[in-house]
């Protein structure tokens, strides 16, 4: 494929060569004195963000410098969409300064899809509403491999707001590709309708859920994308669904916390939990760097041009 616009359209083969080709990125980025490869010199790479990032656009913007590819980066807030420009004047502006791929970031369900309609230029999704974050799945995925030595088999619970989070269908999708068994668990306001279609578990109850999993990624509440009416208060939440010591401690084994970022310490997830020896928080935002590059490069090689 010559775009990356979801997990969905990815097949088993792909993320495998995915995954495969990070592991090689990943043994250079661990070499302080290399740490940069020639692969994507003659790459020019915008990175336009129309939502706030700090992982995802660090991310990608350090696998592109590691690739040697040429970066400029774009915040819609500072720049002219706010005189009306429209998303499309806006990249084709970008792309007529000779730039090969776009990464995006857009609030909107659909943007990427939208884009590598309108635009002669490769669109890597990250992050679109509460549509899907590929990248995010992908290096998820990756981290539960090197933590666990294999998806396939692996129980994953997905925990908290998955209603509004990009996060958790991107998850879903790639975990069951990849051969894991997923539940998703939390209340039922924040649990959609369709969710049993995509061939996951759905569990209410928090301890229940999390003495049937190997692997718990605990989501933050979306507050920016949901009405405030339908949702138990962050009190109720944190007492229903927030993963503190005293549960973690409690489980029968030893289970492995994950959390995409940004943390809402104290709601969610204690500070005793995020830094604990079983989460692997810091090693998903490690894991992301490689993760992109074998992205990145995979792509670039699919551009004609
Ligand atoms: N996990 C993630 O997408 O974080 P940012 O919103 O900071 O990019």
């Amino acid at each position: 494929t010559r775009h990356l616009l979801g997990i969905k359209g990815l097949t088993l083969q792909d993320v495998e060569l995915i995954f495969e080709t990070a592991d090689r990125f990943k043994d250079v980025l661990n070499q302080p004195q290399i740490r940069k490869v020639p692969s994507l010199r003659d790459l020019t790479i915008a990175n336009i963000f129309f939502e706030n990032s700090t992982r995802t656009r660090l991310s990608f913007e350090l696998a592109e410098k590691r690739l040697s590819a040429d970066v400029v980066n774009f915040a819609a807030s500072s720049s002219s969409v706010s005189k009306g420009e429209t998303l499309i004047d806006t990249v084709n502006n970008i792309l007529a300064m000779k730039v090969d791929m776009v990464v995006m970031r857009h609030p909107y369900a659909g943007a990427a899809t939208f884009l590598a309609k309108h635009v002669k230029a490769q669109i890597v999704n990250a992050g679109d509403g509460a549509h899907e974050h590929p990248t995010q799945a992908l290096l998820d995925a990756y981290s539960i491999r090197e933590k666990h030595g294999d998806v396939a088999g692996k129980k994953v619970v997905i925990v908290g707001d998955i209603l509004h989070s990009r996060v958790a269908l991107s998850n879903i999708l790639c975990l069951k590709l990849l051969g894991a068994e997923v539940m998703v668990c939390g209340p039922t306001t924040l649990i959609p309708k369709y969710i049993g279609a995509l061939g996951v578990k759905v569990e209410y109850n928090l301890r229940k859920a999390l003495n049937w999993c190997d692997v718990a990624n605990m989501l933050r509440i979306q507050l920016e994308r949901q009405d405030i009416k339908y949702f138990p208060s962050l009190r109720e939440y944190t007492m229903l669904y927030g993963l503190n010591k005293q549960i973690l401690d409690s489980l029968d084994k030893e289970i492995t916390v994950m959390h995409p970022g940004p943390i809402n310490r104290g709601v969610e997830i204690t500070s005793d939990v995020a830094d604990s020896k079983q989460s692997i928080i810091l090693d998903q935002v490690e894991n992301g760097v490689a993760v992109r590059m074998a992205v990145l490069y995979l792509l670039a090689g699919q551009n004609p041009s």
